[in-house]
């Protein structure tokens, strides 16, 4: 795979896809630029190198058509605030007015194509877009680890179109983290995995079966694995189509001697928006009118004195309902834990990347990966399509 430094840029167009994904408030403003921040050596590696440079990205989930809620403009101006110069913004994604942008761009210009995703190909990755996209591209540079697990358009099909392709930075750096993180973990390494879905976890943790020391389980997805042992857990969020594969793991895990740990008590309330505690319990049945929702004190306590060994840490999904603050202790607790470790820890996921950032503690983190989904499928698999794409060239 070319690194984009192994390319001669100068004179050339260069179509970088970045992920601008950003979360936007109600107004429609950036609530975190870490992305794009994440993305300005490359960016400016090629500007400084006389490059004629086109930014591709998506923002949100438009469904093919224009939706001008998600549309990059808001992306443009934080970015042009960032590099300290004006940035022309393409109107669409290809097309004549388009192209005579692209034909138009100077040494050392850049210009930002609207939302990939306002175009019906993109997730469909569509050779006609995938070419259309190529038009007049003299080097494809994937900068945009966060969407390499989608084999899209801008992200996968348009290497077929360009002579040359590339990865970023940004992409580089990912890439090097997480492999060493799945090839040559000091130990002990430990797992911490959270968040609702037990589903978009089951592939890294039967990976991490294979490597981590200790895996340490939070988030509704732990009552998916109690339903799977006989407990009662109230009205907590369970999978019931995840019990069974829930009990292979339990069992994987036993076979391999990985300490695979479930909270030891909980938070439980009556209703999420009522953001209150009603009891913390080590006990089952849970009452029926109840739920777990955190974490409660014995797992933290637990848990940050196996996070205070570990000397590799991986960090995905919250350990409870993180948003509403009577619910956030557990997550915020071990985020402290994870930054105070002394261990190379990689944190990955939206919701694990605000904990460490209210926590205060993001600058004590080895790697924060802008990537959720793809840092997790990386885990998995190894690989993403994104990164195959680069390969293959
Ligand atoms: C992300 O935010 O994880 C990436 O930008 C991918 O976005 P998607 O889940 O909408 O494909």
């Amino acid at each position: 795979m070319l690194f984009v430094e192994d390319l001669d840029v100068k004179g050339k167009t260069v179509f970088v896809r970045v992920d601008f994904n950003v979360p936007l408030n109600e107004k429609g403003e950036i609530r975190n630029d870490m992305r794009i921040r994440a993305s300005l050596p490359t960016i400016n590696y090629l500007l400084a190198r006389g490059a004629k440079l086109i930014l591709a990205s998506h923002l949100g989930r438009p469904k093919g058509k224009p939706d001008p809620a998600l549309s990059l403009k808001p992306v443009a101006k934080r970015l042009s605030d960032l590099l300290g110069r004006e940035i022309v913004m393409a109107p669409d994604v290809v097309g004549d007015e388009v192209n005579k942008l692209k034909a138009g761009l100077k040494e050392g210009g850049l210009l930002l194509l609207e939302n990939v995703r306002f175009h019906p190909g993109e997730t469909k990755n569509d050779p006609e877009l995938s070419k259309k996209l190529a038009e007049g591209i003299d080097y494809f540079v994937n900068d945009a680890f966060g969407s390499s697990h989608r084999a899209h358009a801008s992200v996968v099909g348009i290497a077929d179109f360009v002579p040359k392709c590339a990865a970023g930075y940004l992409m580089k750096k990912e890439v090097e983290y997480l492999r060493k993180a799945l090839h040559s973990p000091a130990k002990p390494y430990v797992a911490i995995l959270g968040g609702a879905k037990t589903e978009d976890k089951i592939p890294v943790i039967e990976n991490l079966l294979n490597k981590a020391d200790d895996i340490l389980i939070g988030g509704a997805m732990a009552y998916t694995f109690f339903t799977a042992q006989g407990f009662s857990v109230g009205k907590s969020l369970v999978e019931p189509d995840k019990i069974e594969i829930a009990k292979k793991i339990l069992n994987k895990a036993k076979e391999k001697n990985v300490n695979f740990l479930l909270p030891l008590d909980h938070v439980l309330t009556s209703s999420i928006e009522s953001g209150t505690v009603v009891k913390i319990t080590d006990a089952f049945p849970f009452p029926e009118d109840l739920m777990g929702v955190d974490i409660g004190p014995k797992t933290i306590a637990k848990y940050s004195e196996i996070i205070a060994k570990a000397k590799t840490i991986v960090w995905n999904g919250p350990l409870g309902v993180f948003e509403t603050p009577a619910f956030a202790r557990g997550t915020m607790k071990i985020a402290e834990a994870v930054a105070h470790s002394g261990a190379i820890s990689i944190i990955g996921g939206g919701d694990s990347i605000a904990a460490v950032e209210k926590a205060g503690v993001g600058q004590k983190i080895t790697h924060i990966s802008t990537g959720g989904g793809a840092s997790l499928e990386f885990l998995s698999y190894e690989t993403l399509p994104g990164i195959e794409a680069l390969e293959k060239k």
